[in-house]
């Protein structure tokens, strides 16, 4: 088995991994995370899906490819030169709703539940994480990568990533698994309290 080795991909990929080198946009997911994004997205048939820090658009394309035709996403940035990457090749698909938006502030207002939400920005995973997970539905998943040692990563960065995997794993009402795969993923699910 070679994991790298991923055979199906979202067709806006190639365009998009390309456009975001263009831009110098450093931080795009890397493709086993987003192959582990289109099958998680694909246990969510009609789901409601949320990602905070849309990027150039490479995460939300492999959650498109593996949502159902009744699936909606909500993908959220601050940033208009790299989301409008992402705008401009893949909003034409009206499972998308792109917001220009503080994460933070998009949080505390957030319509509940979601079934999925990909926290790959600073709000909802170093800040406002109380405010991600409730809103998540029974079942529904938090997703985070980027816990593996980056070469981006400020010198202060490494005990912050630590403090947010041990809140997580012992936070009471969810069930949580880190693979030390791709960029460091952690998947964290809510269990149903009934
Ligand atoms: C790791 S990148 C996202 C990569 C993208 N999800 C992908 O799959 O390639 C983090 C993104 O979060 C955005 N961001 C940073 N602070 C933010 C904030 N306060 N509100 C919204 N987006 C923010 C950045 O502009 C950046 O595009």
């Amino acid at each position: 088995m070679n994991d790298n080795e991923i055979v199906r991909v979202p067709v806006a990929l190639d365009a998009i991994e390309q456009e975001t080198r263009q831009v110098g946009f450093t931080m795009a997911s890397e493709r086993r995370t987003g192959s582990l994004l289109r099958t998680l997205a694909a246990t969510k048939p009609a789901g409601r899906f949320l990602e905070l820090g849309t990027g150039t658009g490479i995460g939300t394309a492999w959650l498109l490819m593996g949502m159902d035709a009744r699936s909606h996403l909500d993908s959220v940035d601050n940033d208009f030169a790299v989301q409008t990457v992402a705008r401009r090749r893949l909003a034409n698909d009206p499972r998308v709703t792109f917001h220009l938006a503080d994460g933070g502030e998009f949080l505390m207002t957030a319509r509940a539940p979601y079934d999925l939400i990909y926290a790959d920005a600073w709000p909802g995973k170093f800040s406002h994480l109380d405010a991600a997970l409730s809103l998540l539905r029974a079942g529904g998943m938090y997703v985070i990568d980027d816990l593996l040692p980056q070469p981006n990563w400020p010198a202060d960065h490494a005990p912050k990533v630590s403090q947010l995997i041990t809140e997580l794993e012992s936070r009471p009402g969810f069930e949580s698994t880190s693979l030390a795969w791709s960029s460091g993923i952690m998947i964290v699910v809510r269990a149903d309290a009934t």
